[in-house]
């Protein structure tokens, strides 16, 4: 699995830098989420409007990126409730495959500084999304 893999040679593609772009991020990758045998019925089974969840997330993005403050969510609460209604079934395994598909995304499209950032914070962002589900469940 290439989670890691910051040492291949550059690919000539350009680094993210507007709202487009992290657009055709977050559409891409949500195109492969949903297609996913591993995490796709999280996805599928939750949400109803797609275009609403893809801007959301551009949003986050965005917030994240450029710091152009337009995502005010509270994504611990949201993936909490996402592994009540799924009965507790969400796994460290799932966020890994998250996570690759993630990287292998923004692999794709961009590479750059904005690029390895957003590596570097969807997996930070997924180990303490799961910490806070796996701690929510104990109470
Ligand atoms: C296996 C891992 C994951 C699953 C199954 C998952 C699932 C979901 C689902 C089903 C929603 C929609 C919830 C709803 O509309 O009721 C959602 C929202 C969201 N997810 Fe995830 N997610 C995962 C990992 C992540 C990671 C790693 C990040 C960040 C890097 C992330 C960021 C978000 C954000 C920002 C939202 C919007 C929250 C809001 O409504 O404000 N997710 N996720």
């Amino acid at each position: 699995m290439l989670l890691f893999n910051e040492n291949k040679t550059q690919k000539g593609l350009k680094d993210l830098s507007s709202r487009e772009d992290v657009f055709l991020l977050v559409s891409s990758f949500y195109a492969k989420v949903r297609k996913s045998p591993e995490i796709g019925d999280f996805f599928n089974q939750t949400i109803t409007n797609w275009e609403e969840h893809i801007s959301k997330l551009t949003d986050f993005w965005e917030t994240n990126l450029f710091f152009r403050v337009r995502y005010k969510g509270n994504p611990p609460k949201v993936h909490q409730q996402v592994d009540e209604n799924f009965d507790n079934r969400l796994t460290q395994e799932h966020f890994g495959h998250w996570l690759q598909l993630w990287v292998q995304t923004v692999d794709e499209l961009f590479e750059g500084e904005k690029a390895m950032a957003a590596k570097a914070r969807a997996r930070k962002m997924a180990t303490f999304l799961f910490m806070r589900i796996f701690s929510a469940r104990k109470k």
